[in-house]
C-alpha cells in the first residue's frame, strides 16, 4: 500500500512574536518563510490577529514576495480580516476561532454553532478562489457542519492529543489520536481534505502523520522554540523526515 505524502506548512508567527518582543525587524519572519521552505517545508502559514501581536500587516507582502510556495492565512471570521484575505489573495484561509485573553488558539471553531455567522466568510472566501479550511476539533459534529457550509478543507485541532501527551496521560492520548483518526476518515469519506494542527512536536507528529487520510500538518512554535537550539534549517528537516518516516512505516 503507499499513501499520498503530507504536505508540512511551517508556521512562521513566533518568529514576529520574537522581533516583536523588542520592537524593530530582527528576527524577520520573511526571512525565516524562505529558510523554511529551503529546508522543506511545502508552505508558509501565519496567522495575522486581530491585536497583531505578532505577525502584522507589513509582513504579508514581505513573506509573499519572499517564497513561491503556497501561503495559508489563519484569521478569525471578521470583517477586517476578510478584506485583508481578499485583497492580498493567499493560496489557503484557514479561519480559526480567536480570543483576545487566549494565549493562542485554544479550541477549534464552533461551525456547528455558528453556522450563519461562518457561511458568509466561507463563501466569500471561495468566491475569490481562496481554499477555505476551518480549524475544528476532532468531532463528527463539526465535520457535519464543515460539509454543510461547503469548506473543501478542515484542519483538525491536535492540541487536546498533544497536551495529554505532554501530560503524560497516555490513556487520554489514545483517546484523542483516536478522535483525530476518526473524524479524519469520516470527513474524507465525505470528500473532505484533512489537515491537522496545534502543539505538534518531535514526540507527538508521527502517530498524526501516520493517519491515512491526513494531507497536510501545520506546525509552528516547537520547530520556532527547536531552532533556537538547533537553527531553522535542521528543526524543518528532522520534522520532515520525521513525517516522511510516519507514511513510511503506516504504509509497510
Ligand atoms: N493550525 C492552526 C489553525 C493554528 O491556529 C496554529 C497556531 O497558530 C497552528 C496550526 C500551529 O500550532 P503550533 O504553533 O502549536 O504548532
Amino acid at each position: 500500500m503507499s499513501l499520498p505524502p503530507v504536505r508540512l506548512g511551517v508556521n512562521i508567527d513566533h518568529v514576529a512574536t520574537i522581533r516583536n518582543a523588542r520592537g524593530g525587524d530582527h528576527p524577520d519572519p520573511a526571512r525565516a518563510a524562505k529558510l523554511a521552505v529551503e529546508a522543506g517545508a511545502d508552505g508558509v502559514t501565519f496567522h495575522l490577529r486581530e491585536d497583531r501581536r505578532h505577525i502584522r500587516d507589513e509582513d504579508l507582502n514581505k513573506i509573499a514576495g519572499a517564497v513561491s510556495v503556497p501561503l495559508n492565512l489563519e484569521m478569525a471570521a471578521a470583517e477586517e480580516m476578510l478584506a485583508i484575505a481578499l485583497r492580498h489573495r493567499p493560496h489557503a484561509v484557514c479561519l480559526v476561532p480567536e480570543r483576545r485573553e487566549e494565549r493562542t488558539t485554544e479550541g477549534g471553531l464552533d461551525a456547528a454553532g455558528k453556522h450563519n455567522e461562518i457561511a458568509w466568510f466561507v463563501n466569500e472566501l471561495k468566491g475569490a478562489g481562496i481554499r477555505v479550511s476551518l480549524f475544528i476539533e476532532p468531532d463528527e459534529r463539526q465535520i457535519e457542519a464543515a460539509l454543510s457550509l461547503g469548506a473543501p478543507v478542515v484542519e483538525l485541532h491536535t492540541g487536546a492529543y498533544c497536551e495529554a501527551f505532554h501530560a503524560g496521560d497516555m490513556e487520554r492520548t489514545r483517546e484523542r489520536l483516536v478522535a483525530i483518526a476518526k473524524a479524519a476518515q469520516a470527513g474524507a469519506a465525505k470528500g473532505l481534505e484533512i489537515h491537522a494542527g496545534h502543539g505538534l512536536t518531535y514526540d507527538t507528529v508521527k502517530p498524526v502523520a501516520a493517519i491515512p487520510q491526513i494531507r497536510e500538518l501545520n506546525i509552528g512554535h516547537f520547530l520556532i522554540g527547536e531552532a533556537i537550539f538547533l537553527g531553522l534549517k535542521p528543526a524543518v528537516q528532522t520534522m520532515r523526515a520525521l513525517i516522511r518516516e510516519a507514511r513510511e512505516e503506516a504504509a509497510a
